[in-house]
This record gives structure tokens, C-alpha cells and sequence, in this order.
């Protein structure tokens, strides 16, 4: 079917993985405690409260996520689709905001999203990253689609 289910039980807090759904890229992250905290650091974003229908309503929250600590979003750039690649925290970049906490980075034109996938302030990418709908069919099974 257009579902994939995945394992996360073996995922280690701080660790991504990426899996395939419907032809897409879809990153898996465990968010260790400092990442969550990082969370709560909203002044630069566009859309802080996931405003948009990037997400489905049960992840319209601050980690944008079922689970708090397991990020489930799709890794393609919402301006044209370029492949974010994740920028760690003290990463010297002169397109990161100057307090950056660590997310992903868009090499194409230089956006900027943090550990939830939300897009920082003037950058070309106009939304948040997309989180599929996915569910959990038990503590460590996840349903994409
Ligand atoms: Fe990502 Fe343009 S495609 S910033």
C-alpha cells in the first residue's frame, strides 16, 4: 500500500534516519532534551504555531510531532524542493540566524529551519516543512501515510 511502517524502537536520541514514502524522503529524528529545549526559541520564525497546513491537526504543536522527542517530517525544501541537509548547533554559516540552535539548511537559497522543521524569517522557503500523517501502531511502530 502507500503506508510504510517503520521501527523506530533502535533510533538513539540525536540520530536521523531517512526513509522512502510515496517517492519522498521522509527524516526520522530523535530529539535528544537539549533539542526539544531549542524549541521554545521562536523570535526568528515565520510561522512559529504551524499556521499553515504543513501538518496534520495532532502535530500542530510546539515539536510538531505525536511523540515529543520523534520528529517525523518530509526533507524536501518547501521553496523549490532541494534536499536540506542538517546544520548542528555552532555550525559557523553565514546564513544561520546568530543564535542558532542546530536544524536543517537548504544549500539551494539558504533557508533555514529548526528541529521542528519550521522555517526561519527571510528566507525564500515560504512555509514550514511538511509532516506527513502518520500514526503509531504500538510504542515503537510507526505508520507513515
Ligand atoms: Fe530550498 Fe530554495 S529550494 S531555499
Amino acid at each position: 500500500g502507500a503506508s510504510v511502517q517503520v521501527n523506530v524502537g533502535d533510533l538513539a536520541p540525536g540520530e536521523m534516519r531517512t526513509v522512502e514514502w510515496r517517492g519522498q524522503p521522509v527524516w526520522l529524528l530523535r530529539r535528544t532534551p537539549e533539542m526539544l529545549a531549542s524549541l521554545s526559541n521562536t523570535a526568528d520564525l515565520a510561522d512559529p504555531n504551524s499556521s499553515t497546513p504543513q501538518q496534520p491537526e495532532y502535530a500542530k504543536n510546539i515539536h510538531r510531532s505525536i511523540k515529543p522527542d520523534l520528529l517525523v517530517t518530509v526533507g524536501i525544501c518547501t521553496h523549490l524542493g532541494c534536499s536540506p541537509v542538517t546544520l548542528p548547533e555552532g555550525t559557523a554559516n553565514t546564513s544561520v540566524p546568530a543564535d542558532w540552535k542546530g536544524g536543517f539548511f537548504c544549500p539551494c537559497h539558504g533557508s533555514t529551519f529548526d528541529l521542528a522543521g519550521r522555517v526561519f524569517k527571510n528566507k525564500p522557503a515560504p512555509t514550514n516543512l511538511v509532516v506527513p500523517p502518520h500514526s503509531y501502531l504500538d510504542d515503537t511502530t510507526l505508520l507513515i501515510g
